[in-house]
């Protein structure tokens, strides 16, 4: 079993990607002594080293990152170690410039940037595999070494390359898939549009098309991509795993950011040792601290539960969003808390030391252009002392309270051309139920359609348009089984192969929602409608209705006007032990609040209405004991009940029937017993 958690790295994670070959060696010596006054114990390194590592094909240069090694380990500071694969030399390029990937439309890409790369090219595979034997034959034994940092950020830029290569690839995938090109044809329907291919010789990525094009060669297309990719983590990683026994082996992932959605982390989730991610706040007017929350429990979830490690995040601004506000003071403190309550072993950041030049350098650091008489030095440093704080929390895990289904496949499916509707967004309903499961202060464990579900008192299904008939005999045996189970609109809808299910729609849900869908009746941009519910009470909706037909299931909202007026909005329907809620519309934030309130009291899960809004409390508990974090995120003091006294551990004070926590400030309670 290969290690999980890094090699002699005894408290939390603190530290950033170290990027010592921009700056002259002079610096290296002020750089490790204030790592050591922040309280950094790791950083991530060469990750973007290739062209000066091998300078010329088969010419090495690694005496600077032995000195770059030596020096953090004589400061005790452990190092996560890049293999840096996402950026090939020029000179590679210009010898291979087949490696360099082509868009749909047919333009290849140039050197020039980062993580432009063919990963179906041999040449590619055969330089990085080489790169890392020699990376991992050199410092596998290195005292510095702690964790193997794979690559950056699989899947972007470049999500999937259409080049030759890449079809021939993709044919030899199909073969693999389907065996006979026949199961291709039925698989993709390729009877309309009379698209039949009479070999696998024939078929092609899905390059440029007049009109859309098959939706299910789409859709194998990005299963195919992901999975190339993925062969080559695996390659690097089965190098690392023979050279580098005990150390383990990570790729940082991107697991709820909208600017990496070709990644199935499900399936990636269970390829590294230990799970790493990158999160930064998407800064569009949104309450960011929400989509952090959901960022750490899917980075949880796909982690199956186990801890795992923030290995990127802003001290403040980034640079690459249209508007880059810095963060306001204390923000980054509850930032990184926030990932830790949810499961992180530490918080990381890019990037240790602001760079002068080229792309990033207005993006914030840990140690800012202005040196350390900074408010992010400041933070900085408080931080580390903090995080020091709370090291005996290592090894907890984060505790759930329900589950939401999430599946890659059926969000890329839905995201394929021509729709009911381009209003309905599966990503926007994810979004919109998570935070309504936030603000009833509810944690939330992310799983697969297909996973067990039977530890959870409420499962909710935002928006899963492509569901497999595994999975609704999964949900079914669920609800039967006694649970709850929400599910909304445009869910159950096709099959793997973006085939709609046999029989009236939804055919994977329409026994366990006891209904029919006879008619999407998407609305006209801009317009609403009302639903009634059972006090009279009315809900605004927008976007989506449905003519449902109930078939056991019975009425709970009815559309009070549009063009469903007089159907069933909201339904609920009793199966077996349990309950399935089913919702047709896009109902605000209000709406899916007294849904969620409903369904809940169905699901028996807590109500916690003394809980304030924006305060966040979630609990982390195993070996060591029961830590309640509390997180307040507003501009105003806070009082959060505790059932159980204990003791705070960033303040060192006890605590007993309650804790109050500062505006914008943090909390950690070690609960006694
Ligand atoms: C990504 C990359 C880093 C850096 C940051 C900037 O996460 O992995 O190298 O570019 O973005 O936010
Ligand atoms: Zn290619």
């Amino acid at each position: 079993m290969p290690e999980t958690t890094p090699k002699g790295l005894t408290g939390l994670a603190f530290g950033g990607d170290y990027n010592p070959e921009q700056w002259p060696e002079s610096v290296w010596t002020e750089d490790v002594r204030l790592m050591r006054e922040a309280g950094v114990s790791m950083v991530s390194v060469g990750i973007f080293s290739w062209a000066l590592l091998e300078p010329a094909p088969g010419t090495y240069d690694f005496g600077w990152l032995d000195r770059v090694l030596d020096l953090l380990h004589a400061n005790g500071i452990r190092v996560d170690l890049g293999t840096p694969t996402v950026v090939p030399p020029v000179w590679f390029f210009r010898a291979h410039p087949e490696a360099l990937p082509v868009t749909a439309d047919g333009r290849r890409y140039e050197f020039g940037s980062r993580g432009a790369i063919c990963h179906s090219n041999a040449d590619y595979r055969a330089a990085a595999a080489n790169i890392t034997t020699r990376l991992a034959e050199r410092y596998a034994d290195h005292p510095a070494l702690a964790l193997w940092h794979v690559h950056n950020e699989y899947g972007v830029p470049v999500s999937a390359c259409y080049c030759d290569s890449c079809a021939a690839h993709f044919r030899r995938w199909l073969a693999a898939e389907y065996g006979t090109v026949d199961a291709v044809n039925e698989a993709w329907g390729t009877a309309f549009w009379g698209q039949r291919y009479g070999g696998f010789d024939e078929i092609n990525p899905p390059r440029l098309t007049p009109t859309v094009g098959n939706p299910a060669q789409a859709l194998d297309y990005k299963r195919f991509a992901d999975a190339t990719i993925r062969e080559n983590f695996r390659a690097e990683r089965d190098i690392l795993h023979r050279l580098s026994p005990g150390v383990p082996v990570t790729t940082n992932f991107m697991t709820a950011l909208s600017q990496c959605d070709s990644i199935d982390y499900w399936a990636w989730g269970r390829e590294v040792d230990l799970v790493t991610n990158d999160h930064y706040l998407i800064t569009d007017g949104r309450r960011t601290h929400v989509n952090l929350a959901m960022a750490a429990d899917l980075t949880r979830s796909v982690a199956g539960g186990a801890p795992w490690l923030l290995l990127e995040h802003s001290t403040s601004g980034v640079n690459w969003q249209p508007r880059n506000p810095a963060k306001t003071p204390g923000q980054m403190a509850r930032n990184s808390l926030a990932h830790v309550a949810r499961g992180s072993e530490g918080a990381m950041f890019f990037q240790w030391r602001q760079s002068r030049r080229g792309a990033e350098k207005f993006h914030s650091a840990m140690l800012p252009h202005g040196g350390t008489d900074t408010r992010v030095w400041r933070e900085v440093v408080g931080l580390g002392a903090s995080l020091d704080a709370l090291r005996e929390i290592r090894s907890t895990r984060t505790v759930a309270d329900v589950a939401v289904l999430w599946d890659w496949h059926s969000w890329w499916a839905q995201n394929l051309e021509w729709r009911p509707s381009e209003d309905h967004d599966a990503r926007e309903r994810a979004d919109a139920f998570y935070e309504a499961l936030y603000d009833r202060h509810l944690t939330v464990d992310f799983a697969h359609p297909e996973a067990d579900l039977s530890a959870y008192p409420l499962v909710v299904v935002p928006a899963l348009y492509l569901m497999t008939e595994a999975a609704g005999r999964n949900l079914t045996r669920y609800v039967e089984g006694g649970g709850t189970l929400l599910v909304s609109y445009f869910s159950g809808v096709v099959d793997e192969h973006d085939a709609v299910h046999e029989g009236a729609c939804p055919g994977a849900l329409r026994d366990v929602l006891g209904l029919t869908v006879e008619e999407f009746a998407p609305l006209l941009e801009g317009d609403t409608v009302r639903v009634t519910g059972p006090d009279g009470t009315g809900l605004a909706a927008d976007v989506w209705t449905e003519f449902v037909v109930p078939r056991g299931a019975e009425t709970v909202w009815t559309y009070a006007d549009g063009p469903a007026a007089g159907r069933p909005a909201v339904t609920r329907h009793r199966l077996g032990e349990g309950t399935a809620w089913y919702v047709s519309t896009r109902l605000g934030a209000d709406g899916l609040d007294a849904v969620l309130a409903r369904a809940g009291e169905d699901a028996r899960v807590p109500a916690r209405p003394d809980l304030p809004r924006d305060v966040e409390v979630v609990r982390r508990a195993g070996g060591s004991g029961s830590y309640l974090f509390v997180i307040n995120h507003t501009g105003t003091d806070a009082k959060v009940p505790l059932d159980t006294p204990g003791t705070e551990l960033l303040t060192g004070e006890s605590a007993a029937g309650r804790i109050e926590v500062p505006a914008g400030a943090v909390r950690v309670v070690r609960l006694d017993g």
